[in-house]
């Protein structure tokens, strides 16, 4: 299963409509820049890694319908797009990563037709990677994983939220297929439900036990020992290790560094914003309320008509909270400055 795939017959990118599951198994077919953005906050496709490559994509699609009849305009024309498809959803740094990246491959002394050639390029290198770059993040957080454990994991990081495999989620399948017996409890992950939606759905395919909890029972399953690990993903990673990650993740790490639990933190290295010094210069992104109010009951809103809601879709749990991070480079332990700066050293070298 790929979350995106482009077709090279239609020349259209094939995403699953993630807003549509469990409950119906949907493709949609997209065939123009402003149908990935919209895809892209909509959240029919989500996830850091996921909208990364979704945008790029975005570009391909905006280069091959251009109608720039000089270079000039269509590098323009590129630029402005890249713009566009960056103020998608602002936290997740996989987006602004990917884009760079699409307009840096782009060649003023090529012709646009080869430009066009080069993005698609760059874009299926840019997906193809993601999955080499899931497997190997999957190998090194497997190792962390023991026999019996039962791990917490937070909003949904599986293949849905990647081209395939995932990260946090891909550590647990990466275990579960060496034959270490887990359990995984999913928080739900109000209000969007990725956890009780996307991870539930994830995990029965592939036959990993676990359990739905509500995200504020988390607190008593960490106090009272029933949780060896804690996993989470991440959208955007600060220089000194502070990690943007989905709303709730901050409120987990507290309650499980009071109750000595490692929690770790798992990401390729795109999701690392250097020029950032501190999370607290992360863009948070706030989300409608509507997304908070709409929870119902027995087909009865529960909120009262007229309460508003704030919904902030992310939150930072800061470095002293993290145990080690997963990356494709290895496990990078604390302090995250120094020792990040020595895997890319050795990576370089
Ligand atoms: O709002 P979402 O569903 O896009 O948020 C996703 C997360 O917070 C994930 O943990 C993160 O993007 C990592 S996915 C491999």
């Amino acid at each position: 299963m790929r979350t995106i795939e482009w077709d090279e017959q239609s020349q259209n990118l094939r995403i699953i409509d993630q807003r549509q599951l469990p409950e119906k198994f949907e493709y949609i077919v997209i065939n123009n820049y402003k149908a990935i953005a919209e895809a892209i906050s909509s959240m029919a496709v989500r996830g850091a890694p996921a909208i990364g490559v979704t945008a790029a994509y975005g570009m391909v699609l905006a280069a091959l319908h251009s109608q720039a009849d000089t270079k000039e305009t269509f590098m323009r024309e590129m630029r402005q797009v890249a713009q566009e498809l960056e103020a998608a959803r602002p936290t997740a740094v996989n987006l602004p990563w990917a884009l760079k990246r699409m307009l840096s491959v782009m060649d003023m002394e090529a012709s646009i037709s080869q430009n066009r050639q080069i993005l698609l390029g760059e874009a299926h290198a840019m997906a193809e990677e993601d999955v080499v770059v899931n497997k190997t993040i999957s190998d090194y957080g497997a190792a962390l994983i023991n026999d019996g454990d039962t791990l917490i994991h937070h909003c949904n990081t599986g293949a849905l939220a990647t081209v395939d495999w995932g990260t946090a989620l891909g550590c647990i399948r990466f275990a579960f297929e060496q034959g270490k017996r887990i359990h995984v409890l999913v928080d739900e992950t109000r209000p969007r439900l990725q956890g009780a939606r996307l991870t539930a759905w994830e995990l029965q395919n592939l036959g990993i036990p676990f359990d739905i909890i509500s995200d504020n029972a988390a607190g008593y399953f960490l106090s009272s020992g029933q949780v060896n690990k804690v996993f989470f993903g991440a959208d955007r990673v600060a220089a000194n290790g502070d990690v943007a990650n989905k709303i709730g993740s901050y409120m987990l790490a507290l309650a499980a560094k009071d109750n000595d639990v490692p929690v770790y933190s798992v990401f390729p290295t795109s999701t690392v914003d250097l020029s950032l010094d501190s999370g607290g210069q992360i863009p948070i992104e706030e989300r409608e309320q509507e997304e908070v109010l709409a929870l119902t009951l027995k087909g009865q809103r529960v909120a009262p008509a007229g309460a508003s809601a704030r919904n902030p879709a992310f939150d930072v749990t800061p470095a002293r909270l993290i145990s080690a991070y997963i990356t494709e480079l290895g496990i990078i332990e604390q302090p995250f400055e120094t020792h990040y700066h020595e895997f890319l050293h050795r990576k370089d070298s």
